[in-house]
């Protein structure tokens, strides 16, 4: 079932937000738009329901998934305790693209955390998101509702598209804005460690704590499970070029030599330098949330087109551009 649900100032009382609640309190699976990506929910309190999200994914038993909440009051239900730390970043970010690691008290099934004995949580930026979770009254595990190794959602197309049959309804609420998933920041040591770059900057972050860690993905035993994945990859190759105008002209030019079929997904600025026309531009450099907002649409339409490889554009790590460049790293083939 999709629930097509325009914005509105009174979105707790829609009877279709209070439908899909009360499918969710039922056990049942709604995928919803957050302001990063679409999400698969089910009740974090029900094994049975966080069960067949896995299943519904194809996702791998020991990933662990996002709890979602709508009060931020809630937190202390599920958490030992919030270090200081976490409390100022709550105080700054949420709600908001940041989820945050804390040490797990029992109070959600056991297969939410894939046996960790922390927890993500995250209380999301998006109105329907929000009246969802506050309807319910229950916590809300939801990872990205795509089929594992598929790039996140960003409509409910293509949840629908992932989903369909395998999944009891979407909840349409348009086109997500950051297109990007959530930082992931674990606060259960002295200093954070941010183990997924995402909408929330290391430079927002730093303002706000000081000095922050970074994990990285080379990182023998990745601290966040999800990140050891291959993720995002097309069925078509993709190198990201890192040399600039010049690399990136003679590498188009000697494949096409060669007689392959080559897809560029760059910025219109890019595309007006080289002389090209493209189907695959992600927006303009000018505007690095429209760069990240059609990321995962673009990297979608890579498969419905025949192309021997893709061509893809490197962009400046400041701010959101290093989310941005992390998932093109993981979308990529190689790197040249
Ligand atoms: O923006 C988002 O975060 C979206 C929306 C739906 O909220 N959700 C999302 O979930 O991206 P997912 O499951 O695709 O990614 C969750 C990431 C994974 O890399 C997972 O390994 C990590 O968070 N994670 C979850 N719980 C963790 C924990 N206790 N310790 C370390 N990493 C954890
Ligand atoms: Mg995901």
């Amino acid at each position: 079932k999709v629930w097509q649900v325009n914005q509105h100032e009174h979105l707790m009382h829609d009877p279709k937000i209070k439908e899909a609640a009360n499918w969710l309190r039922n056990g049942k699976l709604v995928a919803f738009p957050t302001e990063t990506v679409y999400g698969l929910g089910a009740d974090a309190t029900d094994e049975r329901a966080v069960a067949q999200i896995f299943e519904a994914k194809g996702r791998p038993a020991d990933n662990p998934l996002i709890v979602h909440i709508g009060h931020r009051q809630t937190i202390g239900d599920y958490v030992k305790k919030v270090p200081d730390h976490a409390t100022k970043l709550m105080d700054e970010f949420w709600p908001g693209p940041l989820t945050i690691i804390l040490e797990a008290e029992k109070e959600f099934a056991d297969n939410v955390t894939a046996g960790l004995d922390t927890v993500g949580i995250r209380m999301p930026n998006n109105s329907h998101a929000l009246a969802l979770l506050q309807v319910s009254r229950i916590p809300v595990a939801a990872p990205s509702a795509n089929r594992s190794g598929k790039p996140s959602p960003t409509t409910a197309d293509h949840v629908y598209d992932d989903l369909n049959g395998r999944i009891d309804g979407i909840v349409d609420g348009g086109r997500t804005g950051v297109g990007l998933e959530s930082t992931v920041i674990d606060c259960t040591s002295d200093v954070p460690v941010i183990l997924r770059p995402g909408g929330v900057t290391r430079e927002d972050i730093e303002s706000v704590l000081g000095e922050v860690e970074v994990a990285h993905e080379e990182d023998e035993k990745p601290k966040s499970p999800g990140m050891k994945y291959k993720h995002y990859a097309p069925d078509s190759p993709v190198w990201l070029v890192e040399g600039g105008v010049e690399k990136m002209r003679k590498t188009y030019e000697d494949l096409r030599a060669e007689g392959q079929t080559v897809g560029l997904m760059i910025s219109q600025e890019l595309a007006d330098e080289l002389g090209v026309d493209s189907e695959l531009i992600l927006g303009s450099r000018e505007n690095v949330t429209d760069l990240t907002g059609h990321l995962y649409d673009t990297l979608r339409k890579v498969d419905t087109m025949a192309v021997d490889v893709v061509l893809a554009e490197s962009f400046s790590r400041e701010g959101i551009g290093e989310a941005l460049m992390n998932r093109l790293e993981r979308a990529a083939t190689k790197i040249i």
